[in-house]
């Protein structure tokens, strides 16, 4: 059994503070919006591992075929003694890069979700003497701190959740991963590719309906910890494509006019019939546009693999010696 240690970079409560926090000026803004990161309790967390298995949601493959291709490349190209992988959840993607990274001596899995972090963490601390594990339990969008260990480190934030965040919030998210890192360190990112309409639509908005369980379940979440009555069969999940900006938007629509009681923050909401709440944003890519934001935060694309089908890329860049 090699080291495995778990480091809480927030204190427990500041979840319930940011989410009373986003609930409050979500609500309260026109139109209104939930960040998609309270998607994500356990309910939630096995909702998306469904979504995974989808016929119709294909990122996950299309990221697997990649990283089975590519993993070899990626370890001898990021030298990489330490690996950071970004929202790890249950690490299972990780293990053929890990298997790659013949060299590694620490591996920070990151993710909030405690219970995920401990399991994998563990597990993977049992399987590979010799590696140490130091879990971080940290919201990554906005605060990251690493721990001491060799370089060069290889971040790795994959499964397109990347395009979860908005550009401005991409673009502080990305200078603020530079910062932490060194020249030569490593970034290894996945994101979805703007594709048929058709194909994206029905990625989120799958036939057995489990996507529209996963979207839903932000209400039970904001029902369970602050009190709200949310009635989630009150609201119609909707998925649309804005080709302008090239994302999807995953919405609640409201199917009557209803008032929600929200004690935990003391906010009344009122939806008028058909009133519709943005619960995500989930950006598509194109090699130009990724190549110039991770430019803009100081890193140069180097590698860009795509699957068979060209409908998921990873990218591997350097961190550029000039920031
Ligand atoms: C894997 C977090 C990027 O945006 O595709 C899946 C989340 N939302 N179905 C995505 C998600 C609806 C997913 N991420």
């Amino acid at each position: 059994m090699s080291p495995f240690q778990l480091t809480r970079t927030l204190p427990e409560d500041a979840t319930d503070a940011a989410l009373r926090a986003d609930v409050r000026s979500g609500l309260t803004a026109s139109p209104r919006t939930l960040p998609p990161k309270w998607f994500y309790d356990a309910h939630g967390s096995e909702l998306f591992e469904r979504i995974t298995e989808l016929p119709e949601y294909y990122p996950t493959r299309a990221e697997r075929e990649i990283l089975l291709a590519r993993s070899g490349e990626t370890a001898a190209a990021s030298g990489a003694r330490t690996l950071v992988e970004l929202g790890s959840g249950s690490s299972q993607k990780t293990r053929h890069l890990l298997d790659a990274l013949t060299g590694l001596h620490t591996y920070v899995p990151v993710d909030v979700s405690e219970s995920a972090l401990t399991r994998a963490g563990q597990a993977l601390a049992a399987e590979r003497p010799g590696l140490r594990v130091h879990a971080l339990i940290a919201d990554f969008t906005t605060s990251l701190t690493l721990p001491e260990s060799p370089g060069p480190r290889l971040v790795a934030f994959l499964g397109g959740t990347v395009g979860n965040l908005l550009p401005d919030e991409r673009a502080a998210f990305l200078s603020s991963l530079r910062a932490l890192l060194a020249p030569g360190d490593t970034l290894l990112l996945g994101t979805d590719l703007v594709k048929d309409e058709e194909v994206l639509v029905r990625a989120y908005d799958d036939a057995a309906g489990v996507t529209a369980a996963f979207n839903k379940n932000v209400l039970a979440v904001i029902n369970r910890e602050l009190g709200a009555d949310f009635d989630p069969a009150a609201f119609a999940h909707v998925a649309v494509w804005d080709p302008e900006r090239e994302w999807i938007e995953m919405r609640l629509r409201s199917r009557t006019a209803q008032t929600v009681k929200i004690p935990g923050v003391g906010l009344v909401v009122d939806f008028a019939e058909g009133e519709e709440l943005r619960t995500e944003v989930s950006a598509k890519f194109r090699k130009e546009g990724v190549r110039a934001e991770l430019s803009a935060a100081g890193f140069a694309l180097s590698r860009w693999w795509t699957d068979e089908q060209g409908r998921f890329a990873l990218s591997l860049s350097v961190v550029r010696d000039d920031g």
